[in-house]
């Protein structure tokens, strides 16, 4: 494990620096042993661009629950093939799907948090560890603004729950900051960003929202904001 005073003293040293400044840094620091989860996001679309024009063998993966919008699937063929990068594609593993459906119905989620907690943990936590057997370092696309569970996160944590150093470029990028990127580098993102979806996870646990919104109120939309979270970035 490394140490809280490592930790600290990256995060002195990145503290003003470009996003771009830190992956160099992490990607040739621990080549091999760090890799990219996107949910295709705006922000990991841009963090995907960083990583493939710094080190592009880094591996980037996204987790497919089974339950994502058409919208999203055709995004990560898009990206893929514009920039020549093989997406790892992670599932759940199907007999946890089948027991789970038999048992609780296939919109679960709906009825209790610990039923939605059930189905992000098989559709999502389960995957995840797999995908990150043998990392030692996992690049997010957190920001700090997303939410009120994520306002004390930092460039450089350490993730007790994956037992891995958790590193956030974007941390402390605004929506805008993220958007005006995009349009500079003609990054492909999900049209369903047109249509009101700001935050983009599961199709039947996710929603649009109206203009002044807080940006993840359309996930879990029947839950409370604290209790927003699939359980990925818990602290
Ligand atoms: S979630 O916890 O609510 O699902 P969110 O959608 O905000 O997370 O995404 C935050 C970060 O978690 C993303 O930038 C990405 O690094 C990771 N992430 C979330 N969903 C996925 C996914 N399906 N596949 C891979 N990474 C994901
Ligand atoms: Fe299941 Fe919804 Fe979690 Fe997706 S977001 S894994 S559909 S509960």
């Amino acid at each position: 494990m490394i140490d809280s005073n490592q930790i600290e003293q990256w995060n002195r040293r990145f503290e003003n620096s470009e996003p771009e400044e830190l992956l160099k840094f992490f990607l040739k620091e621990f080549k091999g042993k760090i890799a990219l989860s996107s949910s295709m996001s705006i922000e990991d679309q841009v963090l995907t661009e960083m990583v493939i024009n710094i080190e592009p063998e880094t591996r980037i993966f996204t987790l497919d629950t089974g339950r994502l919008f058409p919208e999203t699937y055709d995004l990560i063929d898009r990206t893929s093939k514009k920039y020549k990068k093989n997406i790892e594609v992670y599932f759940p593993e199907s007999n946890d799907v089948e027991k789970m459906v038999r048992e609780k119905g296939m919109n679960l989620f709906y009825s209790s948090i610990e039923n939605r907690k059930y189905c992000c943990d098989i559709r999502k936590l389960r995957p995840l560890a797999r995908a990150m057997k043998s990392l030692d370092v996992w690049i997010t696309g957190l920001r700090r603004e997303q939410s009120v569970t994520r306002v004390d996160m930092k460039t450089v944590e350490w993730d007790e729950n994956n037992n891995l150093l958790k590193l956030n470029p974007l941390i402390n990028w605004t929506e805008d900051r993220v958007w005006e990127r995009i349009k500079e580098r003609n990054i492909p993102y999900n049209p369903l960003h047109k249509k009101g979806y700001v935050s983009i996870g599961c199709q039947p646990c996710t929603r649009a929202i109206l203009p002044g919104e807080d940006p993840r109120a359309g996930r879990w939309w029947w839950e409370n904001p604290e209790t927003r979270e699939c359980g990925l970035h818990k602290r």
